[in-house]
């Protein structure tokens, strides 16, 4: 009987005597400790903000993706650098415009005479064209370089037209300095399809297709995809591409990431 209740009671304090918690732990080996690691932020090489986003007191402070951040930075690349990563944190300096400048048309582009960009790019812009014509597709060029001042007067016209809605424009439309057109390397396409307008209208067409599955291929790609409006800052645009050479965009393309984040990765 004694036996019984003894067994009973070591049953008793095995069951219902309070587990040890992970800090009661001996720790015998100082191996084992695990030292977890702060969170590291990155910060640019030169972490001088050159900008503080004057908001518009009436707008709430919130993390919409069109909005710019509190504090920019010049980009960390140069502008002749064809990574150079420049977007609503990183800004172009005023006075930055590339020395290659040619005329679109050089590569045989449909309205390529009205627009400039960077002679760096031409031979597989040309090379680009050809293909796409040899397959009836029409390519046209609505928008190459657009200088500092040409991107102040963009805004500025865009603002005037919606009413000086900052919100609504930060949208679509890049702040001086923000635009990757002042870098000579980014292309508004168009086609006959729509009778060559700049606009929503491009994404339905032959063209646009087509650049979807060949323009990396002459290092070309596009850089406010669908579905990235909270990465990129920018509404969809299926006709802005940007050219950063063939083997980096077959290497973007590998590597599964947008536009935006592989620029992220290298600068
Ligand atoms: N529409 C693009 C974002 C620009 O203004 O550069
Ligand atoms: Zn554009």
């Amino acid at each position: 009987m004694i036996k019984i209740l003894v067994i009973i009671l070591i049953l008793f304090f095995f069951f219902f005597l309070p587990q040890k918690t992970e800090d009661m732990k001996w720790v015998n080996d100082e191996n084992e400790v695990v030292v977890k690691k702060p969170f590291v932020i990155k910060e640019p090489i030169d972490s001088t903000p050159i900008e503080q986003v004057k908001n518009n007191v009436n707008t709430p402070t919130t993390n919409d993706w069109w909005k710019y951040p509190d504090v920019i930075y010049e980009t960390k690349r140069n502008g002749n650098d064809l990574l150079v990563l420049v977007n609503k944190q990183y800004k172009l300096p005023s006075t930055y415009a590339p020395s290659d400048l040619v005329r679109a048309s050089n590569s045989g582009i449909r309205r390529g005479e009205n627009y400039y960009l960077r002679n760096i790019l031409i031979t597989d812009l040309t090379d680009m064209i050809n293909s796409a014509n040899s397959e009836g597709i029409d390519l046209s060029i609505v928008s190459g370089y657009r200088s500092y001042q040409t991107q102040v007067s963009t805004y500025n016209y865009w603002l005037s037209k919606n009413n000086n809605n900052v919100e609504y424009v930060d949208t679509f439309s890049a702040r001086p300095g923000h635009s990757q057109h002042q870098l000579g390397t980014a292309i508004d396409f168009s086609s006959s399809e729509i009778g060559d307008v700049l606009g929503d209208s491009f994404s339905n067409t032959n063209a646009s297709k087509w650049l979807i599955e060949n323009a990396y291929k002459y290092g070309f790609v596009i850089s406010y995809p669908k579905g990235y409006e909270s990465v990129t800052g920018y509404k969809y645009e299926s006709w802005h591409y940007r050219y950063i050479g063939k083997e980096n965009a077959l290497e973007m393309k590998n590597s599964g990431m947008i536009l935006e984040n592989y620029l992220r990765s290298k600068n």
